[in-house]
């Protein structure tokens, strides 16, 4: 069930830092060029400051030269897999819908395209840029 990627972002989710909710949830993006970038949760005791795994991910990637990306695998604790928030979707989107997003809990798995999780995207192309 669990490949490589859910493995890195499994290994993420230990660092989380998540002493509010206590969610905790691990991220691994795959660049087109094979690299992998994770990220974890950070939370704020002033809340709204908490930052998501997946964008925590995807900043390290852009900060590493990285643009295209091909799979991204989110691993949380509850089963079912929590899907990535919608602000979470959004940022993904910046970068491409051809994403495959992988889900993973302790006991299951779940796989969307970023297509379908974000129909009716808000992208460039709605700027015209
Ligand atoms: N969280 C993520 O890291 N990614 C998501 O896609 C949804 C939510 C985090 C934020 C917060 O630290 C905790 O999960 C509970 O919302």
């Amino acid at each position: 069930m669990s490949g490589e990627l859910t493995a890195r972002a499994r290994a993420a989710l230990a660092n989380a830092y998540a002493p509010y909710s206590g969610f905790r949830v691990g991220a691994a993006l795959e660049a087109a060029d094979g690299r992998v970038f994770v990220g974890t949760n950070v939370e704020s005791a002033s809340y709204g400051l908490t930052i998501c795994a997946e964008r925590m991910a995807l900043g390290a990637a852009v900060v590493a030269g990285a643009r295209r990306f091909t799979r991204v695998a989110v691993v949380t604790e509850v089963d079912p897999p929590a899907a990535p928030c919608g602000a979470c979707r959004q940022l993904l989107a910046e970068f491409g819908l051809d994403v495959e997003v992988i889900a993973a809990g302790p006991t299951s798995e779940r796989r969307w395209g970023l297509r379908a999780l974000l129909p009716e995207p808000f992208t460039r192309d709605t700027l015209g840029r």
